[in-house]
């Protein structure tokens, strides 16, 4: 009798260690499936394929005369929120549709500027990492002047100061061209300038060569600097965090944009 109530004992212990066990298992496993779950995977679950139009024609969006970017059908301005809920969906719709205004605002360089491309180093092997910069024809040779203008880094390219601009407002805020068409006619040889890579000509001379030029005119400045800097500020709580860093830097692409206009202002 002694041994069997013994073994039931035992049994009984051993019943309370055994789902112990069980439940730590279960928790460990509980864990491990939570640690895997991707949180961007799960959003991406019902997310519709991110394949977006090649070309402004296919996106049915156009420049109209004014240089502002409007639907071709409805003729509205650019709709970031084209899918409700679907954020990351559509940040990279206009990602995709920021690739193609920097093809468009290369072909506006080459065609509109006559500017032309130039990869640097000229002398670049095959694994050598590349970039390249527009020049004007006589850039090179005209001993009067020579105009050097860098945009910012990120993801804006030759041609252009904001991006965020050439979408919301239109062509002449956002690049460069009105600048260089109105530095050809003024007779001085221009560059515009690409640096993929980050080096020592994006970083450095940007704000040592151009600004000079383009930092007077203080008060009208600041007026339109605070205007710009809440419409950026605005359009920054629709997008991802991710884009935080771009949209400092587009930014300061707005504030550069605001120091040019001034600029403009004193040459004409
Ligand atoms: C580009 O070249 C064409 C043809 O030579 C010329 O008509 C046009 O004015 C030039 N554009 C600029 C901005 O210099």
């Amino acid at each position: 009798m002694l041994v069997r109530v013994v073994s039931c004992l035992f049994l009984f212990f051993f019943n309370i260690a055994q789902m112990a066990q069980e439940d730590k298992e279960k928790t460990t496993a509980l864990k491990d499936l939570l640690s895997r779950i991707d949180l961007d995977e799960l959003m991406k679950k019902d997310e519709p394929p991110l394949t977006f139009p090649k070309t402004l024609e296919e996106f049915e969006y156009a420049f109209n005369d004014r240089g502002q970017l409007r639907h071709t059908k409805t003729g509205e301005a650019f709709v970031f929120n084209y899918r409700e809920d679907l954020h990351r969906w559509n940040q990279k719709r206009y990602e995709a549709l920021g690739e193609i205004i920097t093809q468009y605002v290369y072909e506006r360089l080459e065609e509109e500027c006559n500017l032309t491309r130039e990869i640097l180093p000229v002398d670049a092997t095959e694994d050598e990492p590349k970039s390249f910069i527009y020049l004007s024809e006589d850039a090179l040779t005209n001993p009067d002047k020579l105009l050097v203008l860098i945009q910012g880094s990120g993801v804006v390219r030759a041609g252009q100061w904001a991006r965020r601009l050439i979408i919301n407002e239109d062509m002449d805020s956002g690049s460069q061209l009105p600048f260089i068409k109105r530095a050809i006619e003024g007779g001085g040889a221009q560059r515009g300038s690409e640096a993929r890579q980050r080096g020592a000509l994006e970083q450095g001379a940007g704000g040592d060569a151009a600004m000079p030029l383009l930092n007077r005119d203080e008060e009208r400045g600041k007026v339109r600097k605070t205007g710009r800097k809440e419409t950026v500020r605005e359009e920054e709580e629709e997008e991802e965090e991710e884009e935080k860093e771009e949209d400092t830097k587009e930014c300061r692409g707005g504030e550069r944009e605001v120091r040019k206009e001034k600029w403009s202002a004193e040459m004409s």
